[in-house]
């Protein structure tokens, strides 16, 4: 099943067989240059209106600012005060959550999604994507928006893949313009390589529960 338009046709399917299969899945082409420029200029306004601050570590009056874990910048978004490149991109997550709940039963009812900015020399160390008291987050989802990003900018997601004996298996994946990586935030720990550009994404957590703070 495939949605999306035709110029840049999404297929959903590919990202329940690689949750299924793998835990995790890369999806190229999610958004077009056309809408990965849109999102990175309604970024770098927000950015100069001064939108973003330095991220943290868990919510609640367990958050810190970690800056030796994480150092990239953050600015949370919505439907109704984003450009409406951000809001495309925000519709066709809703698409995939559509399909997600349809296909696999998942129970997706909510979504929290921030852009990240990543300045050159930044990173967000090895971690799992949930709270130490429980979270209702089921997928992490990130689209990237970096052009020409090269071998050699750094930057790169490492998925790391447990095994049944034990070992584990590590995944490497660019940074590309336009890419979805869409994993088990309970499962999969992953980090950020220390970045030599700066990288910018939409990163978000599909949940299983309304917000309750
Ligand atoms: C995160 C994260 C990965 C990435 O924000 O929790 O792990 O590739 N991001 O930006
Ligand atoms: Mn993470």
């Amino acid at each position: 099943m495939t949605f999306g338009s035709s110029a840049s046709p999404i297929d959903f399917e590919e990202v329940v067989q690689g949750l299924t299969r793998e835990g995790y899945a890369v999806v190229d082409h999610f958004l077009d240059a056309n809408e990965v420029a849109g999102c990175r200029s309604e970024a770098f306004h927000l950015s100069e209106l001064q939108a973003f601050r330095p991220a943290g570590v868990g919510h609640g009056t367990d958050y810190q600012r970690a800056k030796d874990v994480r150092s990239d910048l953050i600015h949370w978004v919505d439907n109704q005060s984003s450009g409406p490149a951000t809001v495309l991109y925000l519709e066709r997550l809703q698409n995939l959550v559509t399909y997600l709940n349809r296909t696999c039963f998942l129970g997706i009812r909510d979504a929290e999604i921030h852009y990240a900015l990543y300045q050159p020399g930044s990173f967000y160390k090895r971690h799992l994507d949930v709270f130490r008291d429980g979270s209702a987050r089921k997928l992490s989802v990130i689209c990237y928006l970096n052009d020409q990003w090269r071998p050699g900018d750094g930057g790169e997601l490492m998925i790391y893949l447990p095994n049944d004996d034990g070992t584990e298996a590590a995944r490497q994946i660019e940074p590309l313009a336009g890419r979805l990586v869409c994993f088990e935030s309970t499962r999969l720990e992953h980090e950020v390589l220390p970045t030599h550009r700066s990288r910018l994404s939409l990163t978000g957590w599909l949940k299983d529960e309304k917000q309750f703070f």
